[in-house]
């Protein structure tokens, strides 16, 4: 098998002065390219949009970093045309061929680490050291992906006599990739070079804040050689272009990551077909989570108060992995209560550019109110324990201070909405079950853990704790591609697991073709 050969990127040692001064340089560099304009790119051709997303610095409300075009209706039309005409010639590329595409893009991307890093800092926030890893997960995504589908090239034969056999996979066709702005290169990657490499031509629509970033993908598959039309770049505002994108007869399968309330309506939309439709529409959505960690009477509390603290704060929580809600068993929830305050107070919230900072600014004005309004329903539903404003001292960005809510009451709303924040839910539980009830009250189930150092309570937790992702006495973000295979179930998602062994079968048509002999 060729996956087996698959290894890890490693991540920057940071700790080198090099790496931190090639860190420092890459971010001068990318500072001269502010005000750029970046066009659509329709069949390999630049296209300017209807009119122009300006991408903004999230610490820095008045920085410009560029000025995205943003597509029409008629020009998403274009971009399925282009993707119908390429795909007659790019499913008969061999799957070797297809596969080494994906390792030129992540060769070009291993070259281009420290830009990558750069504008994921100024466009989207992300400290250094996650954007880091997130180059990493990108070049893992097309690595992996390549391997993948050379195991997957095999006919799968099952003979017998007078009759042979064969179980093959085909491509869908037209594809059309909606990525979020939160992992704006690993997730963007992921979903594309899994449609590629299967065969599909592609329309990419980045999410509107990470668009740059998005570029950065399209010249890199440019560089690499991929044929005319079969990536195609179309950023635009989603209300604008994603209905004739989900809608169009001649899309095959849309692969989407993003919110709850946008993946239920993709899937509506794709189930809803047209008259000239042939076919139902494949949707792999995946939609967020509502996580916990469980805090076991027994457990490490020093392991436990870290794993919290970074599965909740890191990135301003705007993971969809990212802890939300800690549940602790009453013996040792007290204790564990004041030490999580100390450590959440402790840390240093600043712009993406200082490596000091734990943590930077939330994506946007839209962000900041909206998590705004969950904080004030935290004030009114339950008890402050963490409350910190940074309006004052950080006016320039969309900063919002750590917050720790106590919920004293049976329920409050703070613990059902996902909120994509730095806000926590601190409950207190009586017993393992009534903590394991409570963790699975979400209707989401994407990633949730447990620190315990009781053997009996980690396997109860593994086959009733009900999640995608379940992570036992270490923090629950940060999927690794093969090791962490990454998707949830419920509200979460549907599809399977990003990363993982049966990934890229979602993108083709299993085929079954039996001989008479
Ligand atoms: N895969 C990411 C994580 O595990 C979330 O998308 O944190």
């Amino acid at each position: 098998l060729n996956v087996t050969k698959f290894q890890n990127e490693p991540n920057t040692d940071f700790s080198r002065k090099k790496y931190r001064d090639d860190i420092k340089q890459a971010l001068k560099d990318v500072e001269e390219l502010f005000g750029q304009d970046y066009p659509l790119n329709i069949d390999g051709k630049a296209q300017d949009g209807r009119a122009h997303i300006v991408s903004r610095c999230p610490f820095d409300k008045e920085l410009k970093l560029g000025a995205v075009a943003a597509a029409s209706p008629e020009q998403a039309e274009q971009a399925i045309a282009a993707c119908l005409r390429a795909s007659t010639q790019w499913k008969k590329v061999p799957v070797d061929h297809r596969a080494e595409y994906l390792d030129l893009i992540a060769a070009e991307m291993r070259s281009r680490r420290f830009e990558l890093i750069a504008w994921m800092v100024y466009e989207t926030g992300k400290p250094w050291v996650e954007a880091d890893a997130e180059v990493s997960e990108a070049i893992d995504f097309c690595r992996y992906y390549a391997l993948a589908m050379r195991d997957l090239d095999a006919e799968l034969r099952c003979d017998y006599p007078s009759e042979e056999n064969a179980l093959f996979y085909r491509p869908r066709g037209v594809a059309v990739v909606i990525s979020p702005w939160n992992f704006p290169l690993a997730i963007l990657t992921g979903m594309v070079t899994a449609a590629l490499v299967t065969g599909n031509t592609v329309v990419m629509k980045p999410a509107e804040e990470s668009s740059i970033i998005a570029f950065k993908l399209m010249e890199i598959a440019r560089d690499a050689g991929l044929p005319t039309g079969v990536l195609n770049y179309l950023p635009g505002i989603g209300e604008e272009i994603g209905p004739t994108l989900v809608g169009s007869p001649d899309v095959d399968i849309i692969a989407f990551t993003g919110s709850r309330e946008v993946g239920l309506e993709i899937n509506r939309q794709a189930a809803n077909p047209e008259s000239q439709q042939n076919g139902v529409k494949k949707v792999i959505a995946e939609m967020g989570g509502k996580n916990a960690i469980i805090i076991d009477d027994d457990a490490d509390l020093d392991d436990a108060v870290h794993g919290v603290v970074s599965s909740t704060f890191g990135f301003a929580g705007q993971k969809c992995s990212a802890c939300s809600r800690v549940i602790v068993l009453k013996n040792v929830y007290d204790t564990f209560l004041e030490r999580l305050t100390g450590a959440i107070e402790s840390l240093k919230v600043g712009p993406a550019t200082d490596p000091g900072a734990d943590f930077g600014p939330v994506i946007s004005q839209e962000a900041y109110d909206r998590i705004q309004d969950f904080i004030e329903i935290g004030h009114e539903e339950c008890a402050a324990i963490v409350n910190v404003d940074l309006s004052e001292e950080l006016p320039n960005g969309y900063f919002i201070g750590p917050h720790l809510f106590e919920v004293q009451e049976e329920h409050s709303r703070i613990l059902d909405a996902e909120i994509f924040g730095p806000v926590l839910a601190i409950q207190k539980a009586k017993d393992l079950d009534q903590a394991l009830q409570i963790a699975n009250e979400s209707d989401y189930a994407l990633t949730g853990g447990i620190y315990s150092r009781s053997p009996k309570n980690l396997e109860r937790a593994r086959n009733e704790f009900l999640v995608g992702n379940l992570y036992l006495n270490r923090g629950i973000t940060g999927a690794i591609v093969q090791r962490h295979p990454f998707g949830g179930f419920r509200m979460s998602g549907i599809g399977t697991k990003a990363g993982g062994p049966d990934y890229l079968q979602q993108f083709m048509l299993p085929i079954s073709v039996t001989e008479n002999t």
